[in-house]
């Protein structure tokens, strides 16, 4: 796979070499988990069929990505001794919808993007129909291995796991931001949205699943009530970055580096804190969200020193 410890930028506000290390780990670590995850299911008879859904799955799910989310699920499990195979099995689950929400967005009724990870998207790799089933088949996929007691013993943690992860998914979340994000390009009427409904828009469809990661680790924890608003406070100025970040590669980045199209934003009159504050101002917000992001975590002491680490590497990030 590859290896995302040389995707950023190694400038004195660069995150350090023990993020990269626990990156790598956890990138390592969540690659061997949903594949055993994705095999067992076809080994025990539970799915041995449709084979070409089953190699359409495990084309979207493997070999790339980041895995920063189950990596912050790890780093916010870790505060309050959350074993790492829950926080695994956690990360799992939200990278099945991180990677199904990926294959839906590239559909060429939505983005319609040809590259994902350095290979060719989804729908073009199989078809149009088996990638529509693929983020079926991966969204629901999530629920059954949040469901599971690996993921934790104790069913009323399962229970708000489950209800986190379908609202950070949903209308109210992500599948939510999509449809905003389509809208505001003025396909279903003409539109022009202001800083705040931008805010919103990037808050639903990216941060959500980011904010959940974070507080994840809470919920797994059982933590006080303190902690899990300190980290969704954290999650939310994370995912705000996150996507003006991903925003800013669309037009600075470098598409080999990058692994996606680059320059199509604009084109698509997507709506971006770019597109509104240009470039510098982007900019100048990105670095606000980082202080603000790392400021939530005051409470936690040096033991947030790698989730401080990842805010940095979500702005200094080139790919
Ligand atoms: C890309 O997410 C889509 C957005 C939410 C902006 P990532 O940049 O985390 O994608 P991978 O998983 O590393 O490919
Ligand atoms: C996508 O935002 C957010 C998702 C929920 C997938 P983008 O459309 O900007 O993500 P990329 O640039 O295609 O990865
Ligand atoms: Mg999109
Ligand atoms: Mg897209
Ligand atoms: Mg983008």
């Amino acid at each position: 796979m590859r290896t995302p410890a040389k995707t950023f930028d190694m400038t004195s506000s660069a995150p350090d070499a023990l993020f990269s290390a626990r990156l790598d780990a956890a990138a390592s670590d969540i690659e061997y988990l949903l594949d055993r995850l994705l095999s067992t299911a076809a080994a025990t008879g539970e799915i041995t069929r449709p084979k070409r859904l089953i190699d359409a799955v495990r084309y979207a799910t493997l070999g790339g990505g980041k895995r920063l989310r189950p990596l912050l699920v790890i780093e916010s499990g870790a505060l309050f001794g959350v074993p790492r195979e829950r926080a695994l099995m956690t990360g799992a689950a939200i990278e099945c919808v991180h990677c199904y929400s990926l294959v839906h967005d590239d559909l060429p009724a939505m983005d319609n993007d040809e590259i994902r990870r350095g290979r060719p998207t989804v729908h073009r790799a199989y078809d149009e129909a088996t990638a529509i089933l693929t983020g079926d088949s991966l969204l629901t996929f999530a629920f059954d291995v949040l469901a599971r007691e690996q993921t934790h013993p104790d069913p009323g943690v399962r229970i708000a796991l489950v209800a986190g992860l379908a609202r950070a998914a949903g209308i109210g979340g992500m599948a939510g931001g999509q449809m905003l994000d389509l809208a505001a390009e003025g396909r279903f009427s003409s539109t022009t949205l202001s800083e705040g409904e931008i805010a919103t828009l990037d808050a639903m469809k990216t941060g959500a699943l980011i904010k959940f990661a974070c507080v994840a680790g809470a919920i797994l924890g059982q933590a006080p009530k303190a902690a899990h608003d300190a980290l969704g406070r954290y999650g939310h100025a994370l995912g705000q970055a996150f996507q003006i970040a991903d925003d800013l590669l669309d037009i600075e980045g470098d598409a080999s580096t990058v692994g996606k199209s680059t320059g199509k934003d604009a084109v698509r009159g997507k709506a971006t804190f770019v597109d509104i504050l240009g470039s510098e101002g982007a900019h100048a917000r990105l670095a606000a969200l980082v202080s603000q992001a790392e400021q939530a975590l005051d409470q936690f002491g040096a033991n947030a020193a790698t989730l401080r680490a990842a805010a940095r590497f979500v702005a200094a990030r080139r790919a």
